[in-house]
């Protein structure tokens, strides 16, 4: 359903785009700064709901600072979903409870991850191993997120700028309201089974939604494909058709342009796509899926590219947002890793029409020890300095 928005439960997002998690990337900061990217230039927004990082809900309970670290969030990071991954249903159970009572707009259950680390431990996609398990948890996690509901203010503090489904008279929707839950799966474990047409994933989209999530994101990969080969759109379709519009289905992976999303949206059905590596490089996707999908059926512009400035100041901001939420050493961590992934997004023309790089600025952030140096290699490079010159390599960095 190209440009309609998508509705989880008993919310109704914005848009019908997701920002997918990414451990180690889609921190506050990051999230942050792709909702704002969805107003650059004019434009009127793009990410309908973005999500937090795999959570341990032991961590979580525990109070680890890995783990509250990863689930931080404020009133700017609405709405919010916080995913967590395990296996046991009484620890999810708790770990969901602790996740509404810090700020959830949605709770979402791991149920793709490819990692020995989470596979091992039979949470990630080893739960599409263990279909009656997988059913538990929700059943589980669902019957605590009932007894956990938010006050209609409740929600208004944690919508963001989404709403709250009416009721049949327009008006706000009498008492508590319970916190949706949402599952993030693969086609399937193995690529044999997937290719036999022996896929567990229209099946279990369809237990999942007898056992009570509100939605299902479907990564159209198996777990032995981890995040190589090609997305299998027939196979999301499949799930598409195998839930027949009881809940939501999201469709994840590879979108990359707002054509890909659309791509994806026309031939698999899906309500909504979620995106996430794509967003690493080029935040403001959002706002140009959004805007080509309204375009596509309502017509209207498409919103200007953004500028160099505008790429330059989403850096910076990026930077600023880390200090603020987790200070100077995590922000420097992360700002000289990340670089290279913005640098992409530099790249511009000489007046010949030759490729220039920017391989002297990423050389010199990841060289940088403070923020002040980094801030001082934008400057730099805003005044035409810090730049490959024409003819030189320019990825080679
Ligand atoms: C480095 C990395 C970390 C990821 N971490 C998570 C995670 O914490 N939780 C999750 O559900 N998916 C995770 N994913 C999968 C993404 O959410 C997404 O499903 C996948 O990257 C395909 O979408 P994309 O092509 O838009 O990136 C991760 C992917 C990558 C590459």
């Amino acid at each position: 359903m190209l440009g309609v928005p998508l509705q989880i439960g008993p919310i109704r997002l914005s848009t019908n785009l997701l920002l997918a998690p990414i451990a180690g990337y889609c921190d506050l900061a990051f999230r942050r700064v792709v909702r704002e990217a969805g107003f650059l230039g004019g434009g009127s927004g793009g990410v309908g709901l973005a999500c937090t990082d795999l959570l341990s809900p032991q961590g979580l309970l525990r109070g680890s600072a890995t783990s509250l670290d990863l689930a931080r969030t404020d009133a700017a990071d609405k709405p919010v979903g916080m995913q967590l991954y395990g296996s046991d249903p009484e620890i999810m159970a708790q770990g969901a409870r602790w996740a509404v009572e810090h700020g959830a707009t949605v709770v979402d259950i791991n149920m793709g991850c490819p990692v020995d680390k989470v596979t091992k431990k039979d949470g990630g996609s080893k739960l599409l191993t263990d279909l009656p398990r997988a059913a538990r948890i929700v059943e589980r996690v669902t019957r605590e997120l009932e007894r956990c509901p938010l006050s209609p203010d409740e929600w208004d503090d944690r919508r963001g700028d989404a709403s709250l489904a009416r009721g049949a008279d327009g008006a706000r929707p009498p008492g508590s309201t319970p916190v949706p839950l949402t599952c993030k799966i693969r086609l399937c474990w193995s690529t044999a089974d997937y290719d036999a047409g022996l896929a567990c994933s229209p099946g279990l989209a369809r237990s999942l939604a007898d056992a009570g999530v509100a939605a299902v994101t479907v990564h159209g990969r198996t777990t032995e494909m981890k995040f190589s080969g090609t997305v299998r759109h027939e196979g999301i379709a499949r799930v598409v058709e195998a839930v027949a519009g009881r809940v939501p289905v999201i469709g994840n992976g590879d979108v990359t342009t707002p054509e890909l999303a659309v791509e994806m949206i026309q031939r698999t059905g899906c309500a909504g796509v979620m995106i996430g590596r794509g967003a690493l490089s080029r935040p403001w996707l959002f706002r140009d899926a959004w805007a080509l999908q309204r375009q596509i059926i309502g017509g209207g512009e498409m919103p200007t590219p953004p500028t160099e400035a505008e790429k330059v100041a989403f850096v910076r901001r990026y930077l600023g947002l880390m200090l603020e939420h987790r200070g100077e050493h995590y922000a420097m961590v992360q700002i000289r890793r990340r670089i290279s992934w913005f640098a992409k997004e530099l790249v511009t023309r000489d007046e010949r029409g030759r490729p220039v790089g920017c391989r002297p600025l990423k050389e010199t952030v990841r060289d940088a020890s403070t923020p002040a140096e980094v801030m001082r290699a934008l400057d730099e490079f805003e005044a035409g300095g810090l730049r490959t010159r024409p003819g030189e390599a320019i990825e080679a960095a």
